[in-house]
């Protein structure tokens, strides 16, 4: 399983690095504009820090503009994959683009239909996002596993991705439920770690220990 940062910042790749949570960047045209940088040179520099999947999103909505735009970014590093909106304009681009053979992240998908096309292509990955709707008040996790379902059914070489993952819930879901890689911003790896319960029995157990005299400790902690 692929764990990719959804992420555009240089300081957070180089820590999640080092946690072995990096086989990949996810980016979007939000993420880049958050770092404030020049966006081309910031995929640059990703790229040069990571040698998995880095995700570079369009920012067209009509299909021909997006196929221009794609194959220009598409030359920024080797391991750039295009992000592609899970549209009808997108399909059409994706159509054009999977014959020049450049990969594709068919992203923005909410209901499970709207990836069926783009199985059907054999697009890269399909990018179900599972948090965003709960905006609306509405869970997506039900629809990883039949996103499964549907590549496994139509025996497509797709990757199933789960985007989107805003807690350690959605985050053990997208994991469980089938996915082939999932993105994960440093936001939701900061809530699995800053648990409170976690934190409360490492403090009670050093309390603890504290209480043995400091020369028992000693020939512990130096050994
Ligand atoms: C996916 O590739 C997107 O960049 C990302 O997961 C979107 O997450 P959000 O809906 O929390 O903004």
């Amino acid at each position: 399983m692929e764990f990719f940062l959804d992420t555009a910042s240089l300081e957070d790749i180089k820590l999640y690095k080092t946690l072995g949570l990096v086989d990949g960047v996810t980016t979007n045209p939000a993420l880049l504009a958050k770092e404030g940088q020049d966006p081309l040179e910031q995929v640059r520099k990703i790229a040069s820090m990571v040698s998995g999947p880095i995700s570079v999103e369009v920012t067209y909505t009509e299909s021909d503009k997006m196929v221009k735009h794609a194959i220009r970014i598409s030359k920024l590093a080797d391991n750039v994959v295009i992000k592609i909106p899970a549209s009808t304009a997108g399909l059409a681009a994706a159509c054009v683009l999977k014959e020049k053979g450049i990969k594709l992240n068919v992203t923005l998908i909410f209901h499970p239909s709207q990836a069926i096309p783009f199985i059907k292509l054999g697009a890269d990955y399909v990018s179900l996002f599972v948090g965003r709707v709960e905006d609306f008040g509405l869970s997506n996790k039900d629809a990883i596993g039949q996103i499964r379902e549907s590549i496994d059914m139509m025996q497509s070489p797709t990757k199933l991705l789960a985007a989107s993952i805003r807690n350690p819930e959605y985050l053990l879901e997208a994991v469980n439920a089938g996915s082939d890689a999932l993105t994960v911003p440093p936001s939701c790896w900061e809530k699995v770690y800053n648990n409170p319960i976690f934190q409360l029995g490492e403090k009670e157990f050093l309390e603890s220990w504290n209480q043995l005299p400091a020369a028992l400790r000693k020939n512990y902690e130096t050994y």
